[in-house]
């Protein structure tokens, strides 16, 4: 049977649940049927992901909605018909994290057919105009967080010797990437250009518009690690040392430490700066270790609640509260987004920030 024949078929059944659904009522006025959700993540191998769907989940179903929460592997078909499955299941909303922001056009016509709600989570949708809102953090100023946390501890403007430095950017299919590369490199390139940092490598982007030519696809740390291994036999000889290097994310910055571990790196005596962007229980870890300088912090409880917010404001037929609608133009227009603000976590900001708040657990990592 045709994945087109039996999304037709699915319609019709999905039709009869929606009838079915309609008479427990949710809160506000709105029916379950309008609180009808359907949550796709990209991936269950990233923490983050994992705690983001069943933070939101659990409200959903706390608020007595309907809640269908996939994970797709980081397959974009799988994706695509998950997010079939929910439309012929009967969602008026969709809350999408999506793994190909540009993969989405044609089920997402599906979905405005028939007049359903689609949020683009933390990863904005493009060349659709069937996005009706965007909720994430404020991906350029994650960057500009990195970027500026390594000019200042590095304290390039002042710097009297070069210091040999290396960039890895994050997947080419994620379009929340080139907003952390720009952040970032709109900080240090002006400093690569100028000698102060040394890429021995010679990946270097010269614009932010390069930044896929340092990616590392589907932020996978076995990538990162390769890449690193193969840099540092092949642009490190003599005794030459990495002495800082820009990690976009937690994932790629665990597979760059283990990198240095096998060659021989060591924390107190030549280990290098290196910046990350999660929250992950294996970074703080290593950040507690002395081997990452600090990671961007999205506190993720903040996006689940702000997307709860925007879809009881959806099923109750109330105006939907953004505060930003400019910076994110998908190609077709701009949607309507509500950015968060990340936050710098370095070693003395542990305790206070992710284990006092709740975040993390001192027993996830060692304290
Ligand atoms: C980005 C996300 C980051 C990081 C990365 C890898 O889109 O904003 O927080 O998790 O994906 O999953």
């Amino acid at each position: 049977m045709s994945q087109k024949t039996r999304f037709v078929a699915l319609l019709a059944a999905g039709a009869l649940a929606v009838s079915m659904s309609a008479c427990s009522g949710a809160p506000g006025g709105a029916t379950a049927a309008d609180c009808n959700v359907g949550i796709t993540m990209p991936t269950r191998s990233l923490e983050r992901w994992i705690n983001d769907g069943e933070q939101l989940q659990a409200k959903l179903k706390e608020a007595t909605c309907t809640v269908d929460l996939q994970y797709a592997d980081d397959k974009v078909d799988q994706q695509i018909s998950q997010i079939q499955n929910q439309i012929a299941g009967g969602a008026k909303i969709l809350v999408i994290a999506s793994i190909d922001g540009t993969a989405l056009g044609p089920v997402l016509e599906e979905a405005a057919k028939q007049k359903i709600k689609v949020i683009a989570y933390d990863r904005l949708i493009n060349k659709s105009p069937n996005v009706d809102y965007y909720a994430t953090f404020d991906n350029y100023k994650v960057g500009t967080l990195q970027g500026t946390f390594l000019k200042e501890q590095l304290k390039l403007d002042s710097a009297t010797t070069p210091i040999n430095f290396e960039a890895f950017a994050g997947s080419p299919d994620d379009n929340n990437a080139k907003f952390f590369f720009s952040g970032a490199w709109d900080v240090l390139l002006p400093y690569v250009t100028k000698g102060t940092l040394v890429v021995p490598s010679g990946k270097a982007p010269k614009s932010n518009d390069e930044w896929t030519t340092i990616g590392i696809p589907g932020w996978k740390s076995d990538k990162s690690q390769a890449e690193m291994d193969n840099r540092l036999s092949s642009n490190y000889a003599g005794g030459k040392k990495v002495q800082a290097v820009l990690s976009p994310n937690d994932s790629l910055a665990i597979g760059i430490e283990a990198s240095l571990k096998s060659a021989g790196y060591k924390v107190g005596t030549d280990w290098p700066m290196i910046t990350g962007q999660d929250g992950d229980k294996a970074n703080v870890k290593a950040i507690l270790a002395g081997e990452q300088a600090m990671t961007v912090w999205k506190d993720t409880r903040k996006l689940g609640d702000r997307v709860f917010q925007m879809i009881q404001q959806i099923s109750k037929g109330e105006k939907v509260e953004v505060n930003d609608e400019k910076t994110y133009n998908n190609g077709v227009k701009v949607v309507p987004s509500f950015l968060l603000e990340p936050e710098v976590v370095t070693k003395d900001l542990v305790q206070s920030k992710l284990i006092d708040s709740g975040f993390l657990k001192a027993s996830d990592v060692g304290l």
